[in-house]
């Protein structure tokens, strides 16, 4: 995945979920909401990744962008670039 945070953010945001509720992921990394969609992508390609909780509790969602298993944080923002 590309490298689109602009937040400088380097590791995950430990979030709360509700189980159920459905959640848009910002995948732009301009939305200063972050890790969430606040509509900062309008007038760009990007979209923001919808998703649902499938449990409540306390979840690592990525901040840099570089996740493969978006929303969640894969440990992709400490790799070497590639
Ligand atoms: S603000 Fe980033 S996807 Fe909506």
């Amino acid at each position: 995945m590309s490298d689109n945070s602009r937040s400088g953010a380097k590791g995950p945001m430990a979030v709360e979920l509700e189980e159920g509720r459905k959640y848009a992921f910002c995948t732009c990394g301009a939305s200063r909401s972050q890790p969430f969609c606040d509509g900062s992508h309008q007038g760009t390609s990007m979209s923001p990744h919808r998703f649902t909780a499938e449990k409540s509790g306390t979840a690592n969602l990525c901040v840099c962008k570089k996740t493969g298993k978006m929303p969640y944080c894969d440990g992709s923002h400490g790799k070497p670039e590639r």
